[in-house]
């Protein structure tokens, strides 16, 4: 198992990033349906505190991630599907970037915006660098609200990708995200290089 991203494979610091960012979205989803839909109280307030401190350290990760991937190279694009299906992959990974920024970003400014201290789990207290403001919390409860649709709408597309190219295309795709010999992947094959072009 390589650290380093190779020309086949994502290196295993790049699939830990990818795996603890999946099991941080599914919790905070999971914790924001929670706390909305219960009653005022010291347990929903408590739940938010969990919200917010679990997505602040998914940003300091979504951060580090792609630190990480820009200092890696990107393992080649599969050669058994067309250069359209390639770009369109690209585009996804872009729009999940996207997504990983603009949702604890415009959490933690709407947090700032209502007046709300942002604490990480009532360890320390996040700079406050904005004030009140009653219009840009709307607009960034907007933005974290809708957000979370498209959100649900990139990964869906993202693990039907997944799903698609382990089962019907069978080139070892899903293997370069898992922590699998390298040679089980199959993605690549320089002598298909051109094939679908
Ligand atoms: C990647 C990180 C995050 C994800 C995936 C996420 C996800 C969500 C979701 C799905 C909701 C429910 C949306 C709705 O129906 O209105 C929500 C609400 C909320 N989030 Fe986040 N969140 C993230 C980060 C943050 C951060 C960093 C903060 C603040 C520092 C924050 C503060 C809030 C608050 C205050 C609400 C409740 C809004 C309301 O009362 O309607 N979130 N979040
Ligand atoms: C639902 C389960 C998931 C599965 C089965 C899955 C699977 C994969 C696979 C197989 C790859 C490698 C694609 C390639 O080699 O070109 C990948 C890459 C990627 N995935 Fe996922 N994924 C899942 C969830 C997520 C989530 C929740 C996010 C972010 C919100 C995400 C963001 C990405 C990104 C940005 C890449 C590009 C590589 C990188 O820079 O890390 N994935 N995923």
């Amino acid at each position: 198992m390589k650290i380093k991203n190779s020309e086949k494979s994502f290196g295993v610091v790049a699939q830990v990033f990818h795996w603890s960012v999946f099991l941080l979205f599914v919790a905070l989803f999971v914790v924001a349906n929670m706390m909305t839909e219960m009653p005022k109280g010291p347990e929903k307030f408590q739940l938010y505190g969990l919200h917010k401190s679990l997505g602040v350290t998914t940003l300091f990760i979504v951060f580090l991630r792609l630190s990480w991937r820009m200092a890696n190279p990107v393992p080649t694009p599969s050669t058994k599907v067309s250069k359209l299906v390639n770009r369109a992959a690209s585009i996804g990974h872009f729009l999940l970037y996207a997504v990983m920024f603009i949702m604890p970003i415009s959490g933690y400014i709407m947090s700032m915006a209502g007046g709300h201290k942002v604490s990480w789990f009532g360890i320390f207290n996040l700079p406050v660098f904005i004030g009140k403001s009653k219009a840009l919390g709307v607009l960034a409860h907007g933005i974290h609200s809708y957000t979370a649709y498209f959100i649900i709408i990139f990964v869906s597309g993202h693990l039907m990708a997944a799903l698609w190219h382990h089962f019907a295309i069978k080139d070892g795709v899903l293997h370069r995200m898992l922590p699998l010999k390298e040679k089980e992947s199959s993605a690549i094959n320089k002598e298909e290089v051109n094939q679908y072009v």
